[in-house]
């Protein structure tokens, strides 16, 4: 398949109506579109359309046990796809969380095809806040069906060039809007009668969630590894995910005692390592800086990126690296860290 890279200018929609009505057509016959969002890049097919939603499966090679999150452009869209059980809560999430980086999970209505829950009888809605995002919805004239646009199990795309290394042939059009500002994928929260529960944490917080309204239960598989068999109540939370080639090994610890143990890691040449700024670590190519200490969002934005700068350095075959407290957008670091590393996390004193 040939695949057009169009670049639009994220502060400029209004001067790409051409690309993205184009992008829109392609959307409308069923075909495959990767688009930047304020999370990660998205690989997005009409949502209303089992055909479409299929190759989306076969292009990332995702299992299809792994339903898919739909995007839409206006709040009044929600109810068309989804049947609310907690208006309350729902209303409050609504009114303070969107659009932007949030995932709520609901009861579906039936004119979400099967293939796109992946038998579930919920669906997964998701209004972006990226102008991009927005506008292809609104000119495509259907929901998106968009999961990450990586390989399945890759860490997912924050810039055009990740897309581009997993997606060149296989889709039809990649839109390069520049890079993600989140950098992380968005927080998903299951809502029921009984109440909410945060699947995937992401750039609303569970502390933002909390506040909003008022408990919050966790799923287990945030943070935890599952038993054998154990299942988490977001399919895709089971899979090792975000994990570059090279084994990520979780360092935990005093700073001193953590950065030490890095710098004697990078005496050995098949040997990498994520961290700080303020480290003070230099090794070239085999150094990752994630951001400042004390900025979690620069973290978060970096990544992926980070992760991935590791797959085209062959000779890597082990990469060490910090977690930050769990606190804030911390924990959806850890949460995805944690699952680069397969949960192989070491002490050092
Ligand atoms: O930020 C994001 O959410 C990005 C952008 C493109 O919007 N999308 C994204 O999609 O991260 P994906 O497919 O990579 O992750 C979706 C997660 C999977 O873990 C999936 O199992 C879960 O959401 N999910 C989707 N529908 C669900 C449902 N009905 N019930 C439980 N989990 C669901
Ligand atoms: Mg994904």
């Amino acid at each position: 398949m040939e695949t057009k890279i169009v670049r639009i200018d994220p502060e400029r929609v209004e001067d790409f109506e051409g690309a993205l009505r184009e992008a829109a057509e392609i959307i409308k016959r069923g075909g495959l579109v990767a688009f930047p969002t304020e999370t990660v890049y998205g690989l997005g097919a009409n949502a209303l359309d089992s055909g479409a939603a299929e190759r989306i499966y076969s292009a990332k090679g995702r299992p299809s046990d792994n339903p898919l999150i739909i995007h839409i452009a206006k709040k009044e869209d929600y109810e068309k796809y989804c049947i609310p059980e907690n208006s309350e809560a729902f209303e409050k999430l609504k009114g303070r969380f969107v659009p932007g980086p949030i995932t709520i999970i609901q009861k579906k209505r039936d004119i979400i095809p099967d293939t796109v829950t992946a038998g579930m009888d919920t669906v997964a809605v998701r209004l972006p806040s990226h102008p991009i995002a927005k506008r292809l919805i609104e000119l495509s004239g259907v929901p998106i069906a968009a999961p990450s646009a990586n390989t399945s199990g890759r860490p997912s795309p924050t810039k055009a060039c990740h897309v581009i290394e997993d997606m060149m042939g296989r889709v039809d059009m990649i839109i390069d809007g520049g890079e993600c500002e989140v950098g992380l994928e968005s927080t998903i929260v299951l809502l029921k009668k009984d109440g909410v529960t945060l699947l995937r944490p992401g750039g609303v917080t569970l502390e933002m969630l909390e506040e909003a309204v008022g408990e919050v239960q966790v799923d287990r598989a945030v943070k935890g590894k599952l038993e054998e068999g154990e299942k988490p109540l977001a399919p895709g939370m089971k899979y090792r995910h975000y994990a570059p080639r090279a084994s990520v090994v979780i360092l935990k610890g005093e700073d001193g005692a953590v950065v030490s143990f890095m710098k004697s890691a990078l005496k050995e040449e098949s040997n990498g390592v994520i961290c700080y700024r303020e480290d003070g670590i230099d090794g070239g190519g085999r150094v990752e800086i994630l951001g400042s200490k004390k900025d979690k969002s620069e973290m978060a934005h970096r990544l992926f990126d980070a992760l991935r700068a590791f797959d085209s350095k062959e000779e890597i075959k082990k990469v060490y690296a910090r977690l930050p407290e769990d606190s804030d957008l911390g924990l959806a670091i850890v949460n995805r860290l944690i699952k680069a590393s397969g949960y192989t996390v070491i002490e050092v004193k």
